[in-house]
């Protein structure tokens, strides 16, 4: 075994005699939720389990892009709802800035769509966005780019925006169900195997190919999970850690075992 426990301060004890040099966080809805930001699956907080109101056949619909293609309106109703700016990156953002300021990050995956984790000051180059983001918009039909403020006034005003040149419909470059996930997902798809530390946090991992990623990592390289539920069968290795519950109360009890906690706490205030 790489840890000398299953435990907290084991991991922590690794961390700082300086083995984790190349962290891999994999990240999901569950970060931003105390931002106030539904995650997708939770029992009745869950997006999924609130969206009667816009009379879908099933809720994935929303995100489905034959769904959307007959039927744009729940996406762009919702989207009003999710459209960044709005929100305050969480201290797990933060925490993975940290990462990143002590020169540890390898990468981060991330399945959400809120950028976050760039408001927080992670670097665009030290993340992957698995399932694209709002920060391009463009023609599902011609490809054609659609400007930014454009789609701005389209989702503020909850109407729906078509392609200036061939009228088709225009689409935040978020990845639906049914389509490719971004070249850059699959670039780095190997890099858990390279990872001297791994960390997720905030996802179900119920979502293919992004739930495939954690199958990389080598053996006996530690995993961290911290999350409100145990996922993706991290707790069953040698140099499993597991941290039950709430990310944010997590990472700061991590922060506090490697003797971050000030360090975290200030560069969240900023
Ligand atoms: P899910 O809603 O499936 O999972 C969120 C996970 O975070 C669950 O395991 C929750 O228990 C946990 N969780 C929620 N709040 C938490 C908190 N404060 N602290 C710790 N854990 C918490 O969200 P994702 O895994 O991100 O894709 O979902 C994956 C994909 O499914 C999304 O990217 C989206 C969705 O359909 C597309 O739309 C393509």
């Amino acid at each position: 075994r790489t840890l000398a426990g299953r435990t907290l301060d084991a991991l922590a004890e690794y961390i700082k005699s300086g083995k984790a040099k190349k962290v891999v966080v994999m990240t999901g809805a569950g970060i931003s939720t105390s931002a106030g930001i539904p995650d997708f699956r939770s029992p009745d907080t869950g997006l999924y389990a609130n969206l009667a109101r816009l009379n879908l056949p099933y809720a994935e619909a929303v995100f489905d892009i034959s769904y959307f293609r007959k039927n744009p309106e729940p996406f762009y109703t919702l989207a009003h709802e999710l459209y960044p700016g709005k929100y305050r990156p969480t201290i797990t953002h933060s925490f993975i800035r940290l990462l990143h300021d002590k020169g540890m990050l390898l990468k981060h995956f991330t399945q959400n769509i809120d950028c976050l984790d760039r408001e927080a000051g992670v670097p665009g180059d030290k993340i992957v966005e698995a399932h694209g983001s709002f920060a391009r918009q463009s023609c599902i039909e011609c490809s054609m780019p659609y400007p930014e403020d454009e789609i701005k006034k389209h989702i503020e005003a909850k109407s729906i925006p078509r392609c200036e040149s061939c009228k088709g419909l225009v689409k935040p470059e978020i990845v639906f169900f049914g389509e490719q996930l971004p070249a850059d997902f699959f670039k780095h798809r190997m890099l858990p195997a390279e990872a001297d530390l791994v960390i997720v946090l905030g996802t179900s991992l119920t979502v293919q190919p992004f739930a495939s990623l954690p199958s990389m990592i080598r053996e006996h390289t530690p995993r961290l999970l911290i999350n409100k539920e145990r996922v993706g069968g991290i707790g069953s290795g040698s140099d499993d850690v597991l941290l039950i519950g709430d990310c944010d109360a997590g990472v700061r009890q991590l922060a506090e075992a490697c003797g971050w906690l000030d360090e975290l706490e200030s560069l969240w205030a900023q």
